[in-house]
């Protein structure tokens, strides 16, 4: 029988002959630092080092990592933020204790709650219903949700939001320290903030005590690498480190930990200028072919007329009550809530 061969590759093939403009994620946009993937696709042989008792090579490269981030410690995660959150969370929190959770987390929040069954104390952010997004978590619904729920063990927190707004750490992490307790930012979208004085400060250097960052979303290492950093002594980092064992996979993909060495190496090479025209030409030739050109006006006007209605509070011309715009981070909470629902069901 005729089988056909190699569909997803093929197929990937086809959408990236159509897709010649990525604008989604991973950040390398398919333009990586190219190496042969194959060729150090392999497995823990002596002296290639084993990830999860790193001695060798890849205890140096966290060690680097960890002193470029300025982090006490660096774990290579090739699971993805996903693992990095579970891991903290059910390393941090035992089962029954609370955790103070801003309900804009992401999902992995919520399956660590529970896959641990640790009680989530919930902080609705302040939703900013012009814009249609919510706003971070502030200093003083920190306070608040401390001084109600006394016993929680710490927070977690994402920072930036999905739509780039952020809190004040600093003072958030001060808060919970002052008060014996840990603060874990999810900074998935933020592994470049520390390679600028003009951005907001990182995790780390505002006191976080684990950070979890996706490097493959803004500085371009592979899909599902991710970083995780530890820093002083207010959780118990062998514990996090035995569920990252736990929980990933048993044969880690040296690709994956290759991408996030040669993605943060490659940050300060990344000057502003050549790194902004080399981000700038896809934009310029995708704006000038003539096609695109009208594609664009016409979403253009689309989205003026969007902006100009959700301005006005409705979406879509003379749209009833019932059809009021829903913001995507009011859907998001939504499903993080039914996500919640569904797993104490389970419990
Ligand atoms: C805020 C936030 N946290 C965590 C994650 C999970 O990250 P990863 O895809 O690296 O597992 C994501 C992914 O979209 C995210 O947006």
């Amino acid at each position: 029988m005729d089988r056909e061969k190699s569909i997803i590759k093929s197929e990937l093939e086809k959408l990236n002959k159509n897709n010649t403009h990525r604008f989604h994620m991973p950040g390398h946009k398919g333009r990586g630092e190219a190496f042969a993937l194959y060729d150090y696709d392999i497995t823990e042989i002596p002296g290639a080092d084993n990830l999860h008792d790193a001695q060798g090579i890849i205890a140096k490269a966290q060690k680097k990592l960890a002193t470029i981030y300025h982090s006490d410690e660096a774990a290579i995660l090739v699971n993805g933020t996903t693992t990095g959150i579970h891991s903290a969370i059910l390393g941090s929190c035992a089962p029954g204790e609370q955790l103070l959770v801003p309900t804009n987390c992401h999902r992995a929040v919520f399956g660590a709650l529970g896959l641990g069954r640790i009680e989530g104390v919930f902080i609705t952010p302040e939703i900013d219903r012009n814009l249609g997004f919510a706003h971070s978590i502030s200093e003083a619904a920190v306070r608040q949700a401390l001084a109600k729920n006394p016993l929680s063990k710490g927070m977690i927190l994402t920072n930036p939001s999905y739509y780039g707004t952020i809190s004040d750490l600093k003072t958030i992490a001060a808060i919970l320290h002052e008060q014996g307790k840990f603060l874990i930012v999810d900074e998935a979208h933020g592994a470049h903030l520390r390679f600028s004085d003009k951005l907001p400060p990182d995790a780390i250097s505002a006191g976080a005590d684990v950070v979890i960052q996706s490097t493959h979303k803004i500085l371009g290492s592979l899909t599902q690498s991710s970083l995780l950093h530890f820093q002083g002594s207010r959780v118990n980092r062998q514990k996090i480190k035995a569920y990252l064992s736990l929980l990933q996979s048993s044969s880690p993909s040296y690709p994956l930990m290759i991408s996030v060495e040669e993605a943060v190496d490659a940050v300060p090479l990344k000057r502003a200028k050549p790194y902004l025209i080399r981000l700038w030409r896809p934009i310029r030739n995708f704006v000038s072919s003539r096609m695109v050109r009208s594609r664009l006006f016409c979403m253009a006007e689309r989205i003026r007329s969007r902006i100009m209605i959700a301005a006005s509070g409705c979406f879509g011309p003379g749209a009833s009550p019932e059809r009021k715009w829903k913001p995507g981070c009011q859907r998001s909470m939504a499903f993080n809530a039914k996500c919640h629902q569904r797993i104490i069901c389970w419990r």
